[in-house]
């Protein structure tokens, strides 16, 4: 099984990955919780978050202290955890990660049994097919240090774009999931009436990730797509009728 789940922010909200907590979702979805090989945390996973770190083929080798608990925290869990990217992510650091063969594509090596996943690419994990995404512009990013608490590349690049749309191209465009960190704006609608306004709905597309999102929302098929950064657990609650599923606390079993 895949357990899914959102923002955990290094250790603000590494909770999302407690026994207590992934037991109880396990409950509630009638899954045994041994079940589980892979924890999927859509994106702000921030780990690590200090650039104070070295980092050989094993992974990263924080300096921080708080990183280096989190990682060994994370390094008893048994299963693997994977991260889509998000904004509040320390990119300067992802893009030096050692890359490595998985799920019928390559992602990048944080430690033994956490990695993240990268952006525009097609996984397939326990016979299910995902398009991960990744990335939000931050609005807050004027109060932001460049390269300590902000990094430029939360938004994609044209080639990233351009490099995802023809691998789409070139596979069948069918999904069983997308993940993202930012949603597609339909999907980004649900979690707040604030975005019943069609004004206000059209302030999201200031952020080139969801008009992207859009664009692969109009091409692609897909069964369910799963997106962080909203704070919202509406996924959870609407989990069988809605194919947009933003998350927070609460974790989906696939
Ligand atoms: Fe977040």
């Amino acid at each position: 099984m895949i357990y899914i789940t959102g923002d955990t922010h290094n250790i603000e909200d590494m909770s999302n990955l407690s026994s207590k907590n992934m037991k109880l979702c396990c409950m509630e979805q009638g899954v045994a919780f041994h079940d589980i090989t892979a924890a999927i945390v859509l994106g702000d996973f921030g780990l690590p978050w200090s650039s104070d770190c070295e980092i050989d083929e094993a992974g990263i080798h924080p300096t921080d202290h708080t990183d280096r608990y989190l990682l060994k925290w994370y390094n008893q869990k048994p299963f693997n955890i994977l991260a889509v990217m998000g904004n509040h992510d320390n990119y300067d650091v992802i893009e030096r990660l050692p890359e490595v063969e998985m799920f019928g594509s390559k992602v990048l090596k944080v430690s033994d049994n956490v990695f993240y996943l990268k952006r525009g690419e097609i996984y397939t994990i326990e016979d299910k097919r995902f398009l991960v995404l990744g990335g939000a512009m931050s609005d807050d990013k004027a109060w932001r240090k460049p390269h300590e608490s902000w990094w430029e590349q939360e938004e994609w690049s044209e080639a990233e774009k351009a490099a995802c749309l023809e691998k789409i191209g070139q596979c069948a465009s069918s999904f069983d999931y997308v993940l993202s960190h930012t949603g597609p704006s339909t999907g980004i609608a649900l979690t707040d009436d604030f975005f019943s306004n069609e004004e206000n709905l059209k302030q999201l597309l200031r952020d080139s990730n969801v008009v992207f999102n859009d664009k692969l929302d109009s091409l692609i098929s897909y069964k369910k797509w799963l997106f962080g950064h909203w704070h919202s657990d509406w996924g959870y609650e609407n989990y069988k009728e809605s194919k947009y599923m933003p998350l927070y606390h609460q974790g989906i079993l696939i």
